[in-house]
């Protein structure tokens, strides 16, 4: 496996992104197809292999539509010209924007990052930027942030399905210790709304009946397009829930309707009137999160970029030792030590003493290791703390629904 290899099969939402991106096509926003151009979507997306292709080349782009306008329409009134879209993806939101004169940064892992950062040199926007970072990872959020002088526009759309609880709560600590660093910031996601918005557009487009049936295309398509990455926290849950769950981190969460301004958007050239009427309705539904910082915001420390791995083989035994986080940034390295040394080795064995932080992404190369081993028991992996070995069974369940 090559380097950029490492990072893909231990970072699986990325692939998901550039579907995101192709629901924007297909639904005609102009930047989308321009940047769509910049990508090379048409090459890169076969809508022939996306599961339940027709009802998924429909829906997504209402959905999709609503969201991308949605959050562009909250940046815009925010009074900040500095943005900072965590998990960007491959939206073309960054072009826009950034062509509007704002400075945009769009923060996405290394692998995105990397594929991105040349297009924007060459679409010749100085203002546009992509940094590889993790959302769970608070120094190379904050090195993304600090691209940008004063007051910031902080996203965050299509993240959350991807993330535990455990993570959603890290990124949340993370964006509210930016948004004290750089005083009169606010923070947009409409991820907590996502399972309402979904719901909302198959009722409006779908008889009673088939929910269900739609809700499972859905699951099953996103999973196949994230390679089993997704959680089951975007469920339908009283979003007040998730407003306290801001307070926790030290943000003011405001909910707000979708579009206020109840705009004519381009999927609705392609439905009958009265399913555009109920889509209108549900654009004023209060499912986007609006959030500044606390007045009696604490900072909460310790979420620090130390990882270390270091490694030895005894007889047929890998023996690795990993310490500090082990996320999204540094997963690839605990597989890379395992791909470059398994032909050597029948067993192997990780020493967790000194971890401190353990993300999907790391539960994810363990079980790549699992895989690969010719049974699971051949991989240890010892002197978890209680609290990691908590999360990672969380994550695990998650991994395997
Ligand atoms: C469904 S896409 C959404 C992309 C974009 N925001 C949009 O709306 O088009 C999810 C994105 O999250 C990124 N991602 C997943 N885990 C991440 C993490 N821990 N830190 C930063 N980005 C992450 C993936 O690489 C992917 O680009």
């Amino acid at each position: 496996m090559g380097n950029d290899t490492f990072r893909e099969e231990s970072n699986k939402a990325f692939e998901t992104a550039k579907l995101t991106s192709y629901w924007l096509y297909l639904a005609g926003i102009p930047e989308a197809i321009e940047y769509g151009k910049l990508i090379g979507l048409e090459d890169g997306v076969d809508p022939e292999v996306i599961p339940y292709s027709k009802d998924m080349c429909f829906l997504n782009p209402i959905i999709h539509e609503i969201r991308y306008t949605s959050v562009n329409y909250y940046v815009r009134n925010s009074g900040c010209k500095n943005v900072l879209d965590i998990a960007c993806g491959y939206s073309p939101r960054g072009m826009q924007l950034a062509k509007e004169g704002y400075h945009y940064v769009g923060a996405d892992l290394p692998v995105v990052a990397d594929e991105l950062e040349p297009i924007a040199r060459k679409a010749g926007l100085d203002n546009l930027e992509y940094v590889g970072a993790d959302a769970t990872n608070y120094e190379s959020l904050k090195a993304a942030a600090d691209k940008l002088d004063g007051p910031i526009c902080i996203v965050v759309e299509g993240l959350g399905m991807y993330l535990t609880k455990a993570e959603a709560a890290t990124v949340r600590d993370n964006i509210a210790r930016i948004m004290s660093e750089h005083e009169g910031s606010t923070y947009i996601t409409p991820d907590p709304g996502n399972g309402y918005l979904f719901f909302d557009c198959i009722t409006a487009n779908y008889p009673p009946e088939r929910m269900r049936e739609v809700f499972g295309m859905l699951f099953t398509m996103y999973n196949w397009a994230s390679n089993g990455g997704i959680t089951m926290e975007t469920d339908k849950r009283p979003l007040e829930e998730d407003a306290k769950m801001f307070k926790e981190s030290g943000l003011d969460a405001k909910m707000s309707p979708l579009r206020p301004d109840n705009p004519q958007l381009l999927s609705f050239s392609k439905l009958a009137p009265e399913v555009t009427a109920k889509i209108r309705e549900a654009l004023m539904h209060p499912f986007t999160f609006v959030s500044t910082l606390s007045p009696d915001y604490v900072v909460k420390e310790g979420n620090d970029n130390d990882f270390n791995i270091e490694s030895n083989i005894e007889g047929d035994t890998l023996f690795v030792k990993v310490s500090g986080r082990l996320d999204v940034l540094s997963s690839p390295k605990l597989l890379e030590c395992f791909e470059s040394n398994k032909e050597k080795v029948k067993e192997v064995e990780v020493d967790c003493k000194g971890l401190t932080y353990l993300s999907s992404s790391g539960n994810r190369v363990f079980h790549l290791i699992r895989k690969e081993l010719s049974d699971p028991d051949k991989l240890r992996v010892i002197n978890l703390s209680e609290e990691l070995e908590k999360q990672s069974q969380d994550d695990e369940i998650i991994q395997h629904m």
